[in-house]
């Protein structure tokens, strides 16, 4: 039984997203559109997270509270569209650690290749949680958990901000146990793999680079 797809539908999600689709949005416009939105989607995809109770003092009596472990979570962008989650995800986590992974698709195999690896040490006692704006063929998503999965985290997540049915069915298929983490599933991949209606490059939009 595959592990659940969590839409996250929230109306300020919606509507940060549409503005954020939107082809005449400036690039700063979509990086602060993005950084609010990865906020957003933290606090839905930190439900999860284990809390442990400390004793405080407010200005009126001692209680108990409860605290999240931030440094047992790790972010793990997948290079290079993922960096433009991540310091959303920070503001509101400022102690996670934050792994890395790089892919670059080859143009013969089309599939993804490795050329950047590093995470935390300690993986086994964390929670890892690896962020990509966009799940559409599946294939570097599928590479990604593949490489954080061989490092043993305590449990893994997978957060993108647009998905579409082709690649949530090849996660599916390939790493069931995975929840996934989405503000949207679109219609369907055109015939380059882009997202259809999507929002274009994200790691073009996010950075500047495109013409
Ligand atoms: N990557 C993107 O940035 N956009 C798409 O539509 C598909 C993959």
């Amino acid at each position: 039984m595959p592990a659940a797809v969590h839409l996250i539908d929230h109306p300020l999600v919606q509507h940060k997203l549409t503005l954020l689709r939107r082809k005449d949005t400036s690039t700063a416009e979509f990086r602060r559109l993005l950084g609010e939105l990865s906020m957003l989607m933290a606090y839905d995809v930190t439900r999860h997270l284990p809390l442990r109770e400390v004793d405080i003092e407010t200005p009126v009596a001692p209680m108990r509270g409860r605290l999240i472990e931030g440094r047992k979570l790790v972010f793990v962008p997948v290079l290079r569209a993922g960096l433009g989650l991540l310091d959303g995800m920070l503001a509101v986590l400022p102690n996670a650690r934050v792994g890395h992974i790089g892919l670059y698709r080859d143009e013969t195999t089309l599939k993804p290749v490795q050329y950047y690896l590093r995470l935390p040490e300690h993986m086994p006692e964390r929670d890892a949680i690896v962020v990509d704006p966009m799940l559409a063929t599946g294939n570097s998503a599928v590479a990604a958990l593949d490489l954080v999965k061989a490092a043993q985290p305590r449990s893994l997540r997978f957060v993108c901000l647009v998905s579409c049915p082709e690649g949530l069915a090849n996660l599916q298929a390939q790493h069931p146990e995975v929840p996934v983490y989405t503000a949207a599933i679109d219609q369907r991949l055109n015939e380059r793999s882009y997202i259809v209606p999507g929002l274009g490059d994200a790691g073009d939009r996010y950075f500047g680079t495109q013409s």
